[in-house]
């Protein structure tokens, strides 16, 4: 198991190119599931492991992939299918494997696809998916951990979400784009990686409007072809570098890029005293000597992003004054908060707010990752904590980060993998 050993306390500066976003990536990787013809060529893939994880899932469903790691491009030809079963054993490892339900149950007729289970984020369930598809006119059933979920062919309606689930309106897009008819989904997520899903199935043919809007409109379509498309880029990779500079001190270009997926995150970094540049596909980012406390509250988008909360908090231990950061899209997030208080952080939380009492300065200690985000906030945390910080199970960052370590050092931060 790899560790970071982080020498930290020494500023940043330097541009940063981010990858494909992992979040818009897996999910038009298993939307490439629906087209009968051809192959379908994707750039701009990132290549970790999650992506290595769907590749294993669709190659198990039958369809033929390959992705060429340096050109950042895959290929899938998901012409014919062999199975319809998602396997717990690949499931487990990642829960965005949940996507292949719709693909699978639009192109095949029945999809079997087991529970993913719990997560060290909360319980996470499924029932919005399932719901949706039930809406849809599928027959679902529960079995020793898996869900089968029948119908000849899906017919279109509206469905109304309890909340907007990111992975949960998109399942429902890959449904309703082969449905008969036409569906609504009222409260859809509208996230950037969403609006990237209907963008990639609009260009295979299907009809989607209102993607980025809470109500969104589905034409049902008889088939898809094969497209090119290339993914949007990572705005939570580019977030993470620019709270990097934020606790490290000094500056950062992030580039590849759009500034409006950030908007909130850039709000946020400027009331902290962070001075920002927006230019075209990317954003410049120069840190305050201090930071100021500020108070924030995880929303779906456009709120604040909760995969950044992690980040945001490494950035306001050392900030001026007292922070408070509300969590309302997970119900168990604050991981870290255990790990930075290693560092010297004054952090308490009560329910779902943690209170941050910033402290003049951070000390390095040994601290452990519990999943990507909580890890990429203390690889940050470390970076701005005096004396040396290792970070130990860097797999869980590796599943959604490529070569943070290589990409950090090179604007300057002393940051090392160990292979132990
Ligand atoms: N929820 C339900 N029922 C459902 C679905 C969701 O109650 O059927 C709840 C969840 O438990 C959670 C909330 O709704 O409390 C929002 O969850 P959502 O469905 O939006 O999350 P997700 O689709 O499972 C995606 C990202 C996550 C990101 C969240 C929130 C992907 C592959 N995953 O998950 O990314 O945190 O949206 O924005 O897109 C990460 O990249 O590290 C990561 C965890």
């Amino acid at each position: 198991m790899d560790k970071f050993v982080i020498h930290g306390g020494k500023k940043i500066a330097g541009r940063l190119t981010v990858e494909g976003a992992k979040n818009a990536a897996l999910p038009i990787i298993a939307g490439a599931l629906l087209m009968k013809n051809g192959e379908s060529t994707l750039h701009n893939i990132p290549p970790l492991r999650d992506i290595d994880t769907l590749m294993a899932m669709l190659k198990h469903l039958g369809a033929a992939v390959t992705l060429d790691r340096e050109k950042r491009t895959m290929t899938v030809n998901a012409g014919t299918l062999t199975a319809n079963t998602a396997p717990y054993d690949l499931m487990r490892q990642m829960r965005a494997s949940f996507l292949v339900l719709g693909p699978i149950l639009a192109r095949m007729g029945k999809a079997v696809v087991s529970l993913p289970g719990g997560c060290s984020l909360g319980p996470r369930p499924v029932d919005l998916h399932i719901k949706g598809f039930a809406a849809l006119g599928a027959e679902i059933s529960e079995d020793q951990g898996y869900i089968t979920a029948s119908a000849p062919r899906l017919t279109g309606n509206t469905i109304y979400f309890d909340r907007p689930s990111h992975t949960g309106t998109e399942n429902i897009m890959y449904g309703a784009a082969l449905a008969s008819g036409t569906t609504r989904i009222i409260n859809a997520a509208c996230d950037p990686e969403v609006i990237d899903l209907a963008l990639f199935l609009n260009k295979a043919g299907a009809r989607i409007s209102g993607a980025g809007t809470p109500t969104m409109t589905i034409e049902g379509v008889e088939s898809l072809h094969s497209v090119e498309y290339s993914v949007m880029g990572d705005r939570l990779e580019a977030g993470t570098y620019l709270m990097a500079a934020m606790t490290a001190g000094g500056e950062v270009e992030v580039s590849g890029v759009e500034a409006s997926a950030l908007d909130m995150v850039l709000k946020k970094l400027r009331e902290a005293g962070a001075e920002t540049i927006l230019r075209d596909g990317g954003i410049l980012l120069r840190a305050p000597e201090r930071c100021r406390a500020v108070n924030a509250v995880t929303f779906p988008f456009p709120g604040f992003p909760t995969d950044l909360q992690a980040c945001l908090m490494a950035v306001l231990t050392k900030a001026e004054g007292i922070s408070r950061i509300r969590e309302t899209v997970f119900e168990d997030r604050f991981s870290h908060v255990m790990e930075m208080r290693r560092l010297g952080a004054d952090i308490s939380v009560a329910a779902n707010e943690a209170t941050i009492n910033g402290v003049a300065a951070l000390s390095g200690a040994a601290v452990m990752a519990s999943d990507i985000r909580a890890g990429a906030g203390l690889v940050i945390a470390g970076l701005g904590a005096s004396g040396t910080t290792e970070v130990l199970r860097v797999y869980h960052i590796d599943r959604g980060y490529y070569r943070v370590e290589e990409k950090l050092a090179s604007v300057g931060a002393d940051i090392q993998r160990i292979a132990s």
